[in-house]
């Protein structure tokens, strides 16, 4: 199944959000949007997840989903939206419980979104009683718990410190390996598109419009060694090199509004 951004333009009003954006993500691909604050990323990715209708343009599906998938694309947030009042396994269970699985088929599915994130121990906690990081993994787990083709992530690591974000980082490559699952993964930490990515679409300020596209030199397999920090450090300057003088006068126009 590939999601496709088909000439999405959009507005809220006078303003002009994104302009004329288009590109594809293809089955087990993970497409990062890098691009400066207020560029419309959050927005987009909205749009790509059905959650709002652009002024122009669409997103669509092509081709069928997985056949085992609840929620063909699935989000992952930034504050993680965790149910407070449920344990950890409530919560990677809630968007089950409206489908007509037996509890056996439920649990299983459960079992194995807690296990491929490390939570097995952790099932019973609630979500005060965690960590940053631990929290994010539930959050992962219940995206991952009805088998999502596409996960879309909006600034998934934001709100964790660099070390937390270091090993979901490391997460995140061990989940994406077998390419059964794709994602778009928007962010403004160049680090981590570098590291996850496959393609990464780079924005200009607002409205956005697509700057670049650069395909990823390397497996993300190879990005975890010593030898490849050199070159994701280069690709990373590259990438800034692109949005410097964008996030420049992006900030100038938050600041002057
Ligand atoms: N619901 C909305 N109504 C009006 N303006 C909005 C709304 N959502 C976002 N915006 C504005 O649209 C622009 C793009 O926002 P957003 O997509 O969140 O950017 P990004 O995620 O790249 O920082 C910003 O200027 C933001 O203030
Ligand atoms: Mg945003």
């Amino acid at each position: 199944m590939d999601l496709i951004a088909n000439h999405i333009s959009h507005r809220f009003g006078t303003l002009e959000v994104l302009d004329d954006v288009s590109f594809t993500v293809g089955a087990g691909e993970v497409v990062a949007i890098v691009g400066p604050s207020g560029c419309g990323k959050s927005t987009l990715l909205s749009i790509l997840g059905g959650l709002m209708q652009p002024a122009m343009g669409m997103a669509e599906l092509r081709g069928a989903p997985p056949a085992d998938s609840f929620n063909p694309l699935t989000f992952v947030f930034q504050d993680f939206a965790l149910l407070p009042w449920c344990t950890v396994e409530s919560n990677v269970e809630f968007p089950l419980r409206h489908t007509a699985l037996s509890v056996a088929a439920r649990r299983a599915l459960v079992d194995d979104a807690l296990r491929r994130t490390g939570l097995t121990d952790f099932r019973a906690a609630y979500p005060k009683q965690l960590s940053g990081g631990m929290r994010q993994r539930v959050g992962i787990a219940r995206a991952l718990a009805v088998k999502p083709a596409i996960l879309l992530m909006d600034e998934p690591l934001s709100a964790l410190d660099s070390q937390t974000r270091e090993l979901l980082m490391e997460d995140f490559v061990r989940l994406l390996a077998d390419g059964a699952m794709g994602a778009i993964y928007v962010t403004h930490n160049l680090e981590e598109a570098v590291r996850l990515a496959d393609r990464v679409v780079v924005l200009s300020r607002r409205p956005g419009r697509i700057r670049e596209v650069i395909t990823m030199p390397m497996t993300r397999s190879d990005r975890g060694g010593a030898e490849a920090r050199s070159k994701l450090l280069a690709l990373q300057a590259d990438l800034w090199s692109l949005i410097r003088n964008e996030a420049i006068d992006a900030e100038r126009e938050v600041q002057d509004a």
